[in-house]
């Protein structure tokens, strides 16, 4: 068998890993790819040695200039890992290739001795990192972006796959929320992480999805909200990467051209086979997103009817956008606090620029509006969230200094003027 029959077990295995990031041990389609796998191993029938040495990496004595698509992802987490050197012996079941990706799916440091596989470093054992919840959400999370950056990149190149990529990462965020706030961790806790368009993308999509369910929404909204949260940046992938992380304050002509982003994304969009009669939100969304409910966004549309209406979606997509890019560290300013972000996003909503009512939910499912959660009213005074209560956005009951209970719904009441930081909480 020829270099053909290596690339194709690799490949089954690359496949194996990332449909075990999406789906749990045991179901259909990971069964599915480990027999793959073993046979295509059984098709090659000779032990294969994989070595990464500092940015190179080596499939038996091959140097790999890039790493194929089907199992990039595979090798840079076994990168990432920290493994140097990788040997899995020609008669490898399915059995034994499924227990070893389950350590690298679950980002287990240790050394792997297995009887077919052993993997670990060329020099020094590295220790094990504590294995916790978190570990576990983080890695869950990966999985996902690793995912939402092969869909993003195929609907870069226009290429149709991208769509059903997506729409397979969306069912199983879908899936995800359903069980629990799990995806929610990773969200808070990367936010210095290195790979902003790809983190940011996923974050609006999976942050998107949960405030589409909290509004009640249909499920098939709730994907197609998703879908398009997923792709409503796409077009930053003509904006010079210089400009999108120029660190002091932009000129005009750079604010123009980041101001492009929105019709070019559409645009993209629309051209890719498919988009127009499958998924019409999705260049809607990436062209309104910053649009504004007030329309003080870009772009302008000119001599437009005084009616014109942006779609539910694009405002929004909007919230959430706002306040993944501020809890973001970005190269011209560090990532600002969840109190912080939510000051901006509620005066936001009170200058008209955002939709009000999707603040107030978004507030509530991240636990912001809350009883018990300090904020400053805009006449000055202090209190404390003693209830909130629908129908009412952002006008939550408050208790004063002096004891007295304020409903900021009742007329001529101030506002919330500033969310206090929870002293309380790790969420900062
Ligand atoms: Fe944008
Ligand atoms: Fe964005």
């Amino acid at each position: 068998m020829g270099q053909d029959a290596l690339d194709y077990f690799l490949s089954a295995l690359g496949g194996l890993f990332r449909m075990r990031r999406i789906y749990p041990p045991g179901t259909k389609q990971v069964l599915q790819l480990a027999n793959q796998a073993s046979q295509r191993l059984a098709d090659w029938g000779r032990p294969v040695r994989i070595t990464f040495l500092g940015n190179d990496t080596i499939i038996e004595d091959r140097r790999i200039e890039t790493i194929p698509t089907p199992f990039r992802a595979l090798f840079q987490s076994l990168q990432q890992l920290g493994f140097e050197s990788v040997q899995i012996e020609a008669n490898t079941g399915e059995d034994d290739l499924t227990a070893w990706i389950e350590k690298v799916v679950s980002k287990d440091r240790t050394p792997y001795r297995g009887s077919k596989i052993v993997a670990g470093s060329l020099r020094v054992e590295r220790r094990a990192e504590p294995y916790s919840v978190l570990t576990r959400a983080v890695t869950g999370y990966l999985g996902f972006l690793a995912e939402a950056q092969e869909a993003l990149s195929d609907l870069e190149s226009k290429k149709p796959e991208g769509l059903v990529r997506a729409r397979e990462i969306v069912s199983a965020i879908a899936a995800r929320l359903a069980i629990g706030r799990e995806l929610f961790e990773p969200i808070r806790e990367l936010k210095d992480f290195d790979d902003y368009t790809f983190t940011h993308a996923l974050n609006v999509c999976v942050l998107s999805s949960a405030l589409a369910r909290a509004l009640r929404v249909s499920e098939e909204m709730v994907n197609a909200i998703a879908m398009a949260a997923l792709c409503h940046d796409l077009g930053k992938k003509e904006v010079p990467k210089e400009i999108l992380n120029y660190k002091g304050p932009l000129g005009p002509n750079e604010r123009l051209l980041i101001e492009k982003h929105p019709s070019i994304g559409a645009r993209l969009l629309l051209e890719i086979p498919g988009v127009e009669s499958a998924n019409p939100l999705l260049p809607v969304v990436a062209y309104q997103h910053h649009m504004g409910v007030d329309q003080s966004g870009y772009p302008k549309i000119q001599g437009r009817p005084p009616q014109y209406m942006l779609h539910f979606t694009s405002l929004l997509v909007a919230v959430v956008d706002i306040y993944d890019a501020l809890r973001t560290v970005r190269p011209y300013r560090p990532a600002l606090s969840v109190a912080k972000a939510s000051t901006i996003l509620i005066k936001d909503a009170m200058s008209g620029k955002l939709h009000k009512e999707y603040v107030s939910s978004f507030l509530l499912l991240l636990n912001v509006l809350a009883a018990g959660r300090g904020v400053v009213l805009s006449d000055g005074s202090r209190g404390m969230i003693v209830e909130t209560h629908t129908g009412y956005p952002l006008c939550p009951m408050i208790g004063d200094e002096s004891g007295r209970v304020r409903d900021l719904s009742d007329p001529g009441s101030p506002t919330i003027w500033e969310v206090e930081e929870d002293t309380t909480s790790d969420l900062q």
